[in-house]
């Protein structure tokens, strides 16, 4: 056999190799139990299940880990209550729950509230929202107990943040907004 027969050979193999893929379909699996778990993947439909899908709501009156149910309501009663809470957290950890609270306000209130707490954020001086008062507003006694419920609740045109903070880290905010309004009044 000369060597172009061989590379014709050869050339021939691969072509029919090649030519058998098909892009459309999976490949043959050796060890189909290395991709295909024998647990349910998240959101996988499983006709028995309620919803036939993995994924189930949570049992009614299941709290998730790290957030307690709150007492009081959205209520004016609710918020009159929520004045005279006060905070829950160690005060022996204050300068460290500053610290985490004054990182959490930068993230989710500074855009509005403003790096002081005068409502003089970002969106204010860009005039995307209007009305975001200072903390020292005297009208208005921000409380640490008023602040957590505001945070829990939402104000108006300001949405609630209780579903991206626990319960620990909505306290550590509102010590800090309590920080920067003696810092105001000083
Ligand atoms: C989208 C802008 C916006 C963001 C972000 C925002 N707020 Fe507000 N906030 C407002 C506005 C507007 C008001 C006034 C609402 C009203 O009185 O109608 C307000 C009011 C308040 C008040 C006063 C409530 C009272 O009793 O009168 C507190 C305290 C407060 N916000 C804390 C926070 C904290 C803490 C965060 C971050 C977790 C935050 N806000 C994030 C817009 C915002």
């Amino acid at each position: 056999m000369n060597s172009l027969k061989k590379i014709g050979i050869l050339l021939g193999l691969v072509v029919f190799v090649v030519s058998c893929q098909d892009k459309s379909k999976p490949n043959y699996q050796y060890m189909p139990n290395m991709y295909e778990p024998v647990g349910y993947e998240t959101y996988e439909k499983v006709d028995f299940l309620p919803g036939q899908m993995e994924a189930m709501l949570p049992v009614e009156n299941s709290i998730p880990r790290g957030w307690m149910p709150y007492q009081y309501e959205n209520t004016i009663e609710g918020k009159e209550m929520a004045r005279l809470m006060s905070s829950p957290l160690d005060s022996l950890q204050k300068e460290e729950n500053l610290l985490k609270g004054g990182e959490l306000y930068n993230i989710y209130c500074m855009i509005c509230h403003g790096p002081q707490g005068k409502g003089q954020g970002t969106l204010v001086k860009r005039e995307k929202i209007l009305g975001v008062p200072s903390y020292a507003d005297a009208a208005r006694n921000v409380t640490v107990g008023t602040t957590f419920h505001t945070i829990q609740y939402g104000l108006n045109s300001m949405g609630s943040y209780a579903s991206q903070m626990n319960t620990e880290e909505m306290w550590q905010v509102s010590e800090y907004v309590m920080k920067l309004k003696q810092d105001l009044t000083k």
